[in-house]
């Protein structure tokens, strides 16, 4: 029986209504196999800067700090997306909460149900199989470089900029994930043009000896951009960048069917934070359509990265498969074929999740 404390920071929009559903899922795999899990909730993004003035309170992080693990929803608001002069913003509680943590390697699997093969808008032939592990660097970085506003507010400049440790942690843990899988590593940069990207990559030729059994190349980020899509079972594991990773990302997302559908474990050296990669969704908050697969996938995540518990991850991934293949869709993920009965929302979805589970 494991003993866990678990954090569940819904955040902004959409966040509240996909970590509901991911809790539920906690509760049920605690009932399940018989373990003990006990949960708080602390608050991040605009709901934090509303209630304290702060993106990310003294409470929150004292709070993530103390669990085994964090159930991250997601921030943002329309009101500073549309106000860059806004000195106080959600996104900021995030970043901080990452470099506080130390969540230096976050991991985006790609991983394509079959069933979903119809919901994407690449051809099926193209994406049967594909299956990707994104290492993206998460604290370092143009995110975290000097920046600033000059020449009277009509200039501004952030900086790119990678120290050796940096790269190596992250490159070192895509290795030794390679070695599990297909033995293959790609490391995505732009080293034909910036400073940090030759240091990228001269980080990581010196690492390639150690690792003789892993085939490695190097591409650049506007032609692994256009590979991701063009052939997406040419990469297994990829390295890169905070940025590059975020924006490779989102375009993978397109591999699965939908933002709805990727989930990610932010690890470090403290306690690990599980988050789906996309954002508060404003277009879609308070419908009850966001999809939840995401917060559930990431539940899976946490139950096998910082719990060790394999087979319980392993029920999450079956249940989801089990909606799936029952014929279950979100607006997201369903196609023109998608009967109306069997198009849900946020809840019924998450239901159906729970009573898989249950089974
Ligand atoms: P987004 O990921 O929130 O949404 C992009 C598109 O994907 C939208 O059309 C949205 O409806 C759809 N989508 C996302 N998640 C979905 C789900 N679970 N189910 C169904 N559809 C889903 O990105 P955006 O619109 O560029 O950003 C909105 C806000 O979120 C911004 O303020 C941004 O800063 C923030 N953001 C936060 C995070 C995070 O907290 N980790 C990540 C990305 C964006
Ligand atoms: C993500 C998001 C964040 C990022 C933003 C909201 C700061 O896009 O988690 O992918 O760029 O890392
Ligand atoms: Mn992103």
């Amino acid at each position: 029986m494991a003993k866990k404390h678990i954090l569940v920071v819904p955040g902004d929009g959409i966040g509240a209504e996909v970590t509901t559903v991911g809790k539920q899922v906690l509760e049920v795999i605690a009932q399940k196999f018989g373990h003990e899990f006990t949960y708080d909730e602390a608050l991040i993004g605009h709901v934090a800067i509303e209630a304290s003035g702060s993106p990310l309170p003294d409470e929150t992080l004292t709070k993530m700090r103390a669990a085994d693990a964090v159930l991250f929803g997601a921030v943002g608001h329309p009101k500073y997306d549309n106000d860059p002069s806004a000195k106080v913003r959600p996104e900021q509680g995030l970043l901080k909460m990452r470099k506080e943590l130390g969540l230096y390697a976050n991991l985006r699997p790609i991983k394509l149900f079959d069933e979903l093969l119809g919901a994407s808008s690449i051809k099926p032939e193209i994406l049967r199989g594909a299956d990707i592990l994104f290492f993206r660097e998460l604290t370092g970085d143009v995110y975290f470089g000097k920046r600033e506003r000059i020449d009277e507010g009509n200039t501004a400049y952030d900086t790119m900029i990678y120290s050796k440790y940096e790269v190596e942690r992250i490159t070192r843990k895509a290795f030794e994930a390679a070695r599990t899988r297909s033995k293959r590593l790609c490391s995505v940069d732009k080293a034909n043009v910036l400073e940090s990207s030759r240091l990228w990559r001269e980080v990581v030729q010196a690492l390639a000896p150690e690792y003789p059994d892993v085939t490695v190349e190097h591409q650049f980020i506007d032609a692994a951009a256009m590979l991701l899509i063009k052939d997406p079972k040419r990469f297994d594991v990829v390295v890169t960048g905070n940025l590059f990773g975020d924006i490779l990302t989102d375009e993978a997302s397109q591999i699965a069917g939908s933002m709805g559908m990727l989930a990610s474990a932010s690890v470090g050296d403290n306690t690990g934070v599980y988050e789906p990669i996309h954002g508060s969704a404003h277009d879609i908050t308070g419908k009850g359509v966001a999809n939840p697969m995401a917060s559930v996938l990431s539940v899976a995540l946490m139950l096998d990265i910082s719990f060790g518990l394999k087979a319980e991850a392993e029920a999450v991934v079956n249940a989801i498969d089990g909606v799936l293949k029952a014929g279950y869709r979100t607006r997201d993920i369903a196609d023109t074929t998608t009967p109306s009965e069997l198009l849900l929302g946020t809840e019924a979805i998450g239901q159906k999740i729970l009573e898989q589970l249950s089974n």
